[in-house]
């Protein structure tokens, strides 16, 4: 009998080498390399798939092209994410923290296909048949076109799979994966690129769209996702604070539309609530005679979102001031900082200073950098932003207020909700019309900015 061959690879990145390494060499963790056994030869399921789906080269002009066929799922958040529904054979790769709705998304999108007259397969290896019918009452999900299987076997489930012919497949997670054509455990690397390569075979073959559900951890020590994101069609990751209802999904590759679109969810007691109107609820409980809060313009794809910026300045006790920031970039915000000091003349270097962006969301566009700087000058003067303006702007180095991507859409957004004043860019308002409602102001020094918004 040949000897049996061993490498080690590490679960977080995927890097593989022939000898144990308490560091891996190529993303740096500790104690992440993991002995796994060669995959033997011979080819798992998905050989026949794609031994079938070989070609040949084809000059381009006579490729058939079927046009793009897409399935609406119904729930209008994911439909956009996805870029206007579920494209015939395409993968979809759902990653996010343990707990944070995946499995509940995905059986109520699958139930609402399911209502539509189609067949769908929904397989977990984390949960029980039953379990899950629990789960599915909770949500209402008991469409007649839902089949469930709970499973963990890769043969079996594309074998059920195949028969089953459903619309739509999800496989919920690729962490519980078992494929017998390799020796290691569950979960690891080699078990979870394997499973998933089969799947993604499966997929292309027969044109069924399938979602692998994929737990991704902080420190990146569950093997995964990271290392699937380039054998999918689009990456989706689910997120969001614990501690907060909001849930936010944001496409970071799509082969089928556009990134940087993003679908909110609100965590109900009866499954996941589309959130048809963000900028509503992310400004719902801001309160007008705080200092320190002022409303920001943020553009995820294709759709404005306002949120409520939020500063707190305090002497510091002693030592180093400090700084801390929520939900935006920390090199960004020490840099307006530097800014507020040095163009503004605002003495921060005995303040801590702290700043949140509210309900959880994440804005890393620069077209907050005004609004962040007029919540921090605010908070240190003790002078509230009133509650009908809002800020947009990017601000370079120099102090000079630069023009930003999309001010139209930004502006009638903040008209819609009722925004009675606009601090913008000067080189964007020559470029723009009057929009009804809004008084529109244009700065192009930050102090300037500051003296319009503060007074
Ligand atoms: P789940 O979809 O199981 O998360 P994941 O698959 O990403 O691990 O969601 C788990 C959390 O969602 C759990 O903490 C409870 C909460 N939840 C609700 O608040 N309402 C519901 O209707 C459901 C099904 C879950
Ligand atoms: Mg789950």
């Amino acid at each position: 009998m040949p000897k049996e061959k061993t490498f080690f690879a590490c679960q977080a990145c995927g890097s593989m080498s022939p000898k144990w390494m308490g560091k891996c060499p190529e993303c740096g963790g500790w104690n992440t390399m993991v002995e796994e056994r060669e995959a033997p030869a011979e080819r798992g399921a998905a050989a026949q798939y794609i031994d079938s789906a070989k070609g040949r080269p084809t000059p381009i002009a006579e490729i058939k092209s079927e046009g793009e066929h897409r399935d609406i799922i119904g729930i209008g958040e994911l439909d956009r994410v996805l870029g206007g529904g579920i494209v015939k054979g395409s993968v979809v790769l759902v990653g996010g923290d343990p707990g944070i709705g995946k499995s509940t998304l995905m059986l109520q999108a699958m139930d609402e296909l399911g209502r539509r007259g189609r067949r769908v397969l929904y397989v977990s290896g984390e949960e029980s048949a039953r379990q899950i019918k629990l789960r599915g009452e909770r949500l209402g999900a008991g469409s007649e076109g839902l089949y469930v299987l709970a499973e963990n076997q890769l043969e079996d489930i594309l074998r059920h799979a195949a028969e089953v012919r459903p619309d739509a497949f999800v496989v919920d997670s690729v962490q519980t994966l078992y494929t017998a054509s390799i020796s290691s455990a569950p979960g690891s690397i080699s078990q979870v690129r394997e499973g998933a390569g089969q799947l993604v075979a499966f997929a292309k073959k027969t044109g069924t769209p399938v979602f692998i559900v994929g737990h991704v951890t902080k420190d990146g020590s569950i093997a995964g996702p990271r290392v699937l994101e380039h054998m999918v069609d689009t990456v989706l990751y689910f997120e969001g604070d614990r501690g907060h209802a909001f849930r936010i999904l944001r496409a970071v590759k799509n082969r089928f539309g556009s990134t940087n679109e993003i679908g909110v969810f609100e965590m109900k007691g009866a499954g996941l609530k589309e959130v048809k109107n963000p900028s509503e609820i992310f400004l719902a409980e801001r309160r007008s005679d705080v200092t320190g809060s002022v409303a920001v313009s943020t553009v995820e794809g294709t759709r404005p979102i306002m949120a409520e910026l939020q500063a707190l300045v305090t002497p510091t006790t002693f030592g180093n001031p400090r700084r801390t920031a929520i939900g935006v970039d920390f090199g960004r915000f020490t840099l307006l900082l530097a800014v507020l000091e040095k163009r503004v003349g605002l003495h921060l270097m005995g303040q801590d200073v702290y700043v949140n962006v509210v309900g959880g969301l994440k804005v890393d566009e620069p077209s907050v950098d005004l609004g962040l700087m007029a919540a921090v000058a605010s908070a240190f003067k003790d002078v509230p932003v009133p509650a009908n303006v809002v800020v947009m702007g990017e601000v370079g180095l120099g102090g000079e207020v630069r023009a930003i991507a999309q001010a139209e859409m930004r502006v009638h957004e903040a008209a819609k909700l009722g925004f009675a004043r606009c601090i913008l860019p000067a080189s964007n308002l020559s470029k723009m019309h009057k929009v009804k409602g809004i008084e529109l102001v244009g700065v192009s020094q930050a102090d300037e900015a500051l003296e319009a918004v503060l007074g």
